[in-house]
């Protein structure tokens, strides 16, 4: 599968954050019985590495990426451990000539034009913009379509349910990605239940025409 293959597979990616590894098993399987086939783990704790496995194992139908990937070291350690595509939070020349070079599916984030040119030129089709509502939302992204339609975005950062049909609906936008699905709140509280509930209500989310 390439990038925008696993972009199309669901209208939303849960950005998660496991603080110790026993949360790895019991997230992946209520992201995946709520219905949803991907997620992104970010490399932001010292277990996320070992994570990737352990989630990988426990639902395996599930497409486990990386995100948080800073630097060109992240992209070897990920993919060393079994990430099947990998997310950065915003680029820059070195990261995403690692990125490109690695032959794997990946999302370079970018928050303005000039970087969605930049990534482009890169050799990148599909881009995380990031954070979306706090770098103009909904109406920057379809500003971008005109100009740049090859490019297709995944919306993350500040999207919430209530919000990600109106960035569904755009014609630049294969997905919407999110931390609503599993916050730390439930992740500490070990709240399979509700991360199975909203994950069942993320993966039913439509576009929004009538924004
Ligand atoms: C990310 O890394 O993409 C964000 O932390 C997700 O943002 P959110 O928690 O505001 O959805």
């Amino acid at each position: 599968m390439n990038m925008l293959d696993i972009m199309k597979i669901g209208p939303a990616v849960p950005v998660v954050q496991i603080d110790e590894i026993v949360q790895a098993a019991p997230l992946a399987k209520a992201l995946a019985k709520g219905g949803l086939k991907v997620v992104e783990l970010t490399l932001r704790t010292e277990c996320a590495l070992d994570g990737v496995k352990a989630m990988q194992d426990a639902a395996p139908d599930l497409v486990v990426g990386m995100g948080t990937i800073r630097t060109p070291a992240d992209v070897d350690r990920s993919l060393e451990a079994g990430a099947a595509f990998i997310v950065s939070p915003g680029c820059y020349p070195a990261l995403l000539a690692a990125m490109k070079s690695s032959g794997a599916p990946a999302l370079p984030g970018v928050a303005t034009a000039g970087e969605a040119m930049a990534a482009s030129a890169a050799g990148f089709s599909e881009l995380k913009f990031f954070p979306a509502e706090a770098a103009g939302g909904v109406a920057f992204l379809k500003s971008l379509a005109a100009p740049l339609p090859d490019l297709t975005f995944c919306p993350t950062g500040g999207v919430k349910r209530e919000t990600a049909g109106a960035y569904l609906a755009l014609s630049n936008v294969a997905c919407v990605g999110g931390g609503w699905i599993a916050p730390k709140a439930l992740m500490s509280a070990g709240d399979w239940g509700a991360i199975e509930a909203h994950a069942w209500a993320a993966a039913k989310i439509t576009p929004d025409i009538s924004v």
